[in-house]
């Protein structure tokens, strides 16, 4: 299953779009502006406080962002509930293998890697 990384064909590879991550940026930034302007109001305090979300959580989130996107579709192969090792998700999603695309760490940092590994080797099988 795993093989050279050079069998790849170059047009694979996943290129996400650096204006997307722009984008994101951006609402991060607004987001925090509308936090801080918050903040002081009688309001805000009376609100629970959102919980952190678990690292458990980023790794399944991604999943769902990314990967369930072939993965869930049809595109590639199921990988939910096969009892995958977590280093075959850690090695295939870095290195890539034929058409399954390589992200690198600016794509998906090593804890969410991590985390999605664990979350995916651990997953149900689907009824
Ligand atoms: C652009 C579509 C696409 C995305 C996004 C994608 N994959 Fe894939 N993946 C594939 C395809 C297609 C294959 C089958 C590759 C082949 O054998 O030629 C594959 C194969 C795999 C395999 C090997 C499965 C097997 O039975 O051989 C694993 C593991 C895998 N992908 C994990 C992931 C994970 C984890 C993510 C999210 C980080 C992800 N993939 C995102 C398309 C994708």
């Amino acid at each position: 299953m795993l093989r050279d990384k050079s069998a790849a064909p170059r047009e694979a590879r996943f290129h996400p779009s650096p204006l997307h991550a722009f984008k994101r940026l951006l609402l991060a930034s607004a987001l925090g502006a509308g936090l801080i302007l918050s903040a002081g109001g009688a309001a805000a305090q009376a609100q629970p406080s959102p919980t952190s979300p678990s690292v458990e959580g980023q790794g399944q989130r991604f999943f769902n962002k990314v990967c369930a996107k072939c993965h869930e579709a049809g595109i590639g192969p199921v990988i939910t509930g096969r009892g995958l090792d977590p280093v075959v998700f850690t090695t295939i999603v870095r290195h890539g293998n034929r058409a399954m695309p390589a992200f690198r760490v600016t794509d998906i940092d090593d804890a969410t890697l991590q985390d999605l590994a664990a979350y995916l080797s651990k997953s149900p099988a689907k009824p």
